[in-house]
């Protein structure tokens, strides 16, 4: 069992990706094992009823799942686009929630985001929150909020800081 952290964003320059890898980076120095899940494989058709009827859940996104269901903790990182939640993300999530056995009940999920902007990705976070609880997921209170950011300052963010965030649902 690990800690899986997915981050919405598949840019190569993701500061929410930086963030991802930063988390991974404080989970390891703190013995936990990681899964950094790679963005660019929650890429999956735009749902639509027509086309799932037709080919099924996408096997990237069964993969997904398989992911979910194994960790011991989830932890999502995300951006925000228009005060919500970004498409990459939302649809996936569509996607994973439409399995015979949906892989978020009861599991432990950890809120994340970043944003060069004020906002840190507070209002995705919330959206998310709700979504994601919907589900059946555990949602922690805290959330890390990072806003005014840049790649360079993701990277020195605070071991302890984070540490402390990780260690929420243990
Ligand atoms: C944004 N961005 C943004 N930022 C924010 O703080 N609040 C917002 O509502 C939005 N809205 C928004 C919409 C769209 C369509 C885009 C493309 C961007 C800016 C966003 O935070 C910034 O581009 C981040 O760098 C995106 O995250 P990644 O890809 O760097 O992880």
């Amino acid at each position: 069992m690990s800690l899986l952290i997915i981050a919405g964003s598949s840019r190569q320059a993701s500061i929410n990706r930086r963030l991802q890898e930063r988390l991974a980076e404080v989970a390891e120095l703190n013995g936990e094992q990681c899964y950094v899940y790679p963005p660019a494989e929650l890429d999956a058709p735009l749902y639509q009823g027509d086309y799932e009827e037709k080919n099924g859940v996408p096997s990237n996104i069964q993969k997904l799942a398989t992911a979910i269901s194994e960790a011991s903790k989830i932890v999502v990182v995300t951006p925000e686009y228009n005060a919500s939640i970004p498409p990459l993300l939302k649809n996936a999530i569509d996607w994973s929630s439409r399995l015979d056995t949906n892989p978020w009940m009861g599991k432990t999920v950890l809120l994340a985001g970043a944003s060069p902007g004020q906002f840190g990705a507070v209002r995705a976070m919330t959206d998310l929150r709700g979504v994601l609880a919907n589900l059946g997921a555990w949602v922690a209170p805290a959330v890390a909020s990072i806003a005014k950011t840049d790649a360079e300052k993701i990277a020195e963010l605070d071991a302890k800081f984070l540490g402390n965030f990780l260690k929420q649902g243990d």
